[in-house]
């Protein structure tokens, strides 16, 4: 296929979007946090534009607001109500840019649903996503802490994103460089928290096999599924995650609250004294990983319930919220969780969740 070739393969809303999106005074985020948490925000819009974004930002009753994006809130804890303006970016959209055949070049409106686009590629027969199925939350929202699951992270597959860029109110293009990738950060985590609005990701796929199967019980349940497939590594995938974690539909959850910590050998030693079976993952700086799941089961907290909030029985990495919780009771259960951690091991949890 020719290289100047674009074919659409999906189109959202953007081309009939007007241009105001409604500019909602407090407005209820309940459905838009997987926590569930019932709070509000002081005022809520939804551009499905870059126009109506931009119109929007303009507005007199927001103009001086702090300001907070949020995709589908799958990673975020509110604490209380939000005083400023929540843009959920609204601009969808799933377009072949380029194609040459074994490589293609796609790109994805932020508002797409990340797994709804997984299903999407696999289903094309694209490698370089299968790993990353039924990760909860948007497009958009991927890139901000480098999605990663199952031996692949989101910037293998990155290609660039486009973004408003709120300080020098223009639209800028961000490669892979710039966007400074890490386990679970970037500089939209870190660097720039609140600059960006990412508006579309584009991903380079691939048509040829580059399955990645070396993490857990993943070759295995590949090999007697007789996978081949991109399509039915995601299936392999969506059983093993289903197995392992709740579903946010049902159980209030943020997926993984805090991250894996990177210790020192120091530390990692002492903990092998009285644990000789410690998991760990070591890296090039003579640091070691050590699974944060394991800390908090040895710690005593696996399948622990505190009211209506508890760690899930088989993951204690996740939090949840059994119904009615609030999340500042989520985040005083974590809080008991951090300090026992670090009196038994010496480790200090980084919560890997958004707090507001
Ligand atoms: N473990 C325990 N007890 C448990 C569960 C796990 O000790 O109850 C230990 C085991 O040693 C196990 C290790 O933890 O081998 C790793 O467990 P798992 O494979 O479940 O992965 P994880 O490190 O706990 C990370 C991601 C998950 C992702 C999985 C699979 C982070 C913070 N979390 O969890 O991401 O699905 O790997 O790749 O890196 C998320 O970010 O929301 C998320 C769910």
């Amino acid at each position: 296929m020719g290289s100047e070739q674009i074919i659409l393969i999906f189109t959202g809303s953007q081309h009939y979007a007007p241009l105001m999106a409604d500019l909602h005074h407090q407005f209820s985020l309940q459905k838009l946090n997987t926590f569930g948490i019932a709070i509000k925000t002081a005022w809520f819009c939804r551009p499905s534009s870059l126009d109506s974004l931009t119109a929007i930002l303009d507005r007199d009753e927001i103009r001086e607001l702090p300001l907070l994006v949020i995709g589908e809130g799958s990673n975020i804890l509110f604490t209380s109500d939000f005083k400023g303006v929540v843009i959920n970016p609204g601009i969808k959209g799933i377009e072949v840019v380029e194609d040459k055949g074994e490589q293609l070049l796609i790109r994805v409106g932020a508002a797409e649903n990340w797994d709804h686009w997984v299903h999407q590629a696999t289903e094309k027969g694209w490698y370089g996503l299968e790993n990353l199925s039924l990760i909860p939350g948007s497009v958009g929202a991927a890139p901000i802490q480098n999605i990663g699951a199952y031996g692949v992270e989101l910037k293998e597959s990155f290609a660039w994103l486009e973004a408003w860029d709120l300080q020098n109110k223009k639209m800028v293009k961000l490669d892979k460089q710039a966007c400074k990738f890490g386990y679970r950060s970037s500089i939209f985590k870190n660097e720039s928290p609140a600059r960006y609005i990412i508006t579309h990701v584009t991903f380079r796929l691939n048509r040829s096999p580059n399955l990645v199967l070396d993490y857990g019980k993943v070759r295995t349940a590949f090999a007697e599924a007789k996978g081949k497939s991109p399509g039915d590594l995601r299936k392999v995938i969506i059983q093993i995650r289903n197995s392992k974690l709740p579903d946010p539909a049902q159980f209030g959850n943020g997926g993984s609250f805090f991250k894996n910590p990177m210790v020192g050998r120091a530390i990692y030693n002492c903990i092998r004294v009285e644990h000789p079976d410690v998991p760990y993952y070591p890296d090039k700086e003579n640091r070691v990983k050590i699974p944060a799941a394991w800390l908090i089961e040895k710690a005593g907290w696996k399948g622990h319930k505190v009211g209506n909030v508890g760690t899930w029985p088989s993951q204690p990495l996740v939090i949840v919220n059994y119904g009615g919780a609030t999340g500042q009771e989520i985040y005083d259960f974590s809080e008991q969780i951090v300090e026992d951690v670090d009196r038994k091991f010496g480790v200090l949890l980084e919560r890997e969740v958004k707090l507001i």
